[in-house]
Formats: C-alpha cells, structure tokens, sequence
C-alpha cells in the first residue's frame, strides 16, 4: 500500500488499491506487465491528472482526418519483423497510432497515456479489432519513471508530444529504456506555419531542436521522415548510439 502511496499522482484509495491488485493479477495472468508497485486505473477525481500543456484531443472522428497513421508509420525504419521487436508509445491518446503499429509491427507495443478515457478507448478499439499484440497503461510518465517491469524498447515514438515543458527531462528518463540502436521517432504537427490543429508555433518543436537534443544525449543526427498523406506533420527519427 505504502508504494503506492508515493505516487507522484496522487494518493490510493483502498478501493483503488483492490482494483488495482485485482487488474495487476489480470495483466500477469494475460502475459501483460506486472506493475505490482504501480499507479493505475485511479478514477479522474481521485488523482489530480497532471498533463503536459496543450494535450488536449479535438473528437476522434475529426482528428483522424488530419493524418494517416500507416502513412506516418511506413517513414520510419522499422524494426525487421521476423524479430521480436518491442515498441513504445508515449501518448496514446485515441489510440490511432497503436491500432496501426499493432497492424504494422510484428513485435509487441506497449503504450501509455495518462488520461484513463483514452486509455479505455485504445483498449477498446485493441480488443474490437482482434489485435492482441499491445497493451495499454495509464501513467503519468512526465511525473515517474517507466515502472521496471517495462525492459528495454527497440522504437519509442514521440508523437505529437515533444511540445511539453520540458523535452529534454522525457527525453533523458525515456533513454535508459531504448536499446542501443533502438529508434527514437518523433512526429509533429509542422513548426513552420499554420494547421488545423496543434500548440502555438514557438512551442512546437523544431529541426534545430532534434539537432540539440540528438548531440545532448549522443544520439545519432536526426533523419527526416518523409511522411505519406500527413501534409500538416513534421517528423524525425535519431538512433541511440550509445549506452546510458
Ligand atoms: C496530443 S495527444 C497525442 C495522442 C497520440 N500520440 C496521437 O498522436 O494521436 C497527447 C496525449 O498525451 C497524453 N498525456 C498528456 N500528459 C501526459 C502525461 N503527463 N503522462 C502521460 N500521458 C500524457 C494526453 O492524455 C493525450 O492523450
């Protein structure tokens, strides 16, 4: 109980603690994550959700106008398929991009949000189209460390995230988890001129900034992705070339 207790999130309920025990045994049971010293599955107003600033989702049937998942997905390197890749989603949100890496990638995708609706709709959306190779958890991983059980991923991707307060604290808490050689992707909405959607221009990241970043935390320069159908989006990949 006391572990957690010391979430950044927020406090356990006993009620929660039951769920939470209870889904843990579900997850280890399905060959999911064991988080037996997680937070998760708290109701919304039983913990302060602490999103990073303009992670707000239009509906989902309009926001999965504004881009082909497939399409952005296709411009990455892709981790041979025949290997039994892991993958990493930070920000699931409707799930548009984990119902397509779950089609696309032959490995096993594990994806976080820390928005328990968003959560419960990709697991929906999982379950309704049979795809059994990603599971879904909430946390808050601006405010904790991945939990153990994780491992190590070959591919993390970074989408439409990397405009929060602080790229550089994601970035150095998600590197220890990325095998060297493993794919950092990132994807945003374009930071030099209007779209649709998306945060103001001067917080949205930049070439430049994927430049610093890559040298800050000696990973390899980055290489633009060149995105089908995403005319709005800007995107990157960088590699880790190095332990951490
Ligand atoms: C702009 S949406 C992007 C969703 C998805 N990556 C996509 O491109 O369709 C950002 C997502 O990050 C989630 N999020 C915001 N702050 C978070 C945090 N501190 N920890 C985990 N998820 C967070 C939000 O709930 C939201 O679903």
């Amino acid at each position: 109980m006391a572990d957690f207790d010391r979430h950044p999130a927020g406090r356990v309920s006993s009620r929660n603690f039951h769920r939470v025990t209870r889904w843990a045994k579900l997850s280890r049971s399905a060959g999911g994550l064991d988080f037996t010293r997680a937070w998760f599955d708290v109701s919304r107003s039983e913990a302060q959700l602490m999103k990073v600033r303009d992670s707000g989702m239009p509906d989902e049937s309009y926001w999965e106008t504004l881009f082909d998942p497939t399409g952005a997905l296709e411009a990455f390197p892709v981790v041979d398929s025949a290997s039994a890749g892991r993958f990493l989603e930070l920000g699931c949100g409707y799930g548009t991009f984990t119902l397509a890496m779950a089609k696309h990638f032959h490995g096993r995708i594990d994806a976080f949000d820390i928005d328990p609706a968003m959560v419960r709709r990709t697991r929906d959306r999982l379950s309704d189209a049979g795809l059994k190779n990603a599971s879904v958890y909430q946390w808050d991983f601006v405010a904790a460390d991945l939990p153990d059980e994780c491992g190590q991923y070959d591919f993390v991707a970074f989408f439409h995230m990397m405009h929060l307060e602080n790229p550089e604290a994601l970035l150095g808490r998600i590197l220890p988890r990325v095998r060297v050689g493993g794919i950092l992707a990132f994807l945003h909405w374009r930071p030099d001129r209007a779209t649709p959607r998306g945060p103001e221009l001067p917080i949205r990241p930049t070439l430049s900034d994927y430049r610093r970043w890559s040298e800050h935390f000696h990973l390899t320069s980055p290489i633009e992705a060149v995105l089908l159908d995403c005319p709005h989006h800007f995107a990157v990949y960088c590699r880790k070339s190095e332990p951490t």
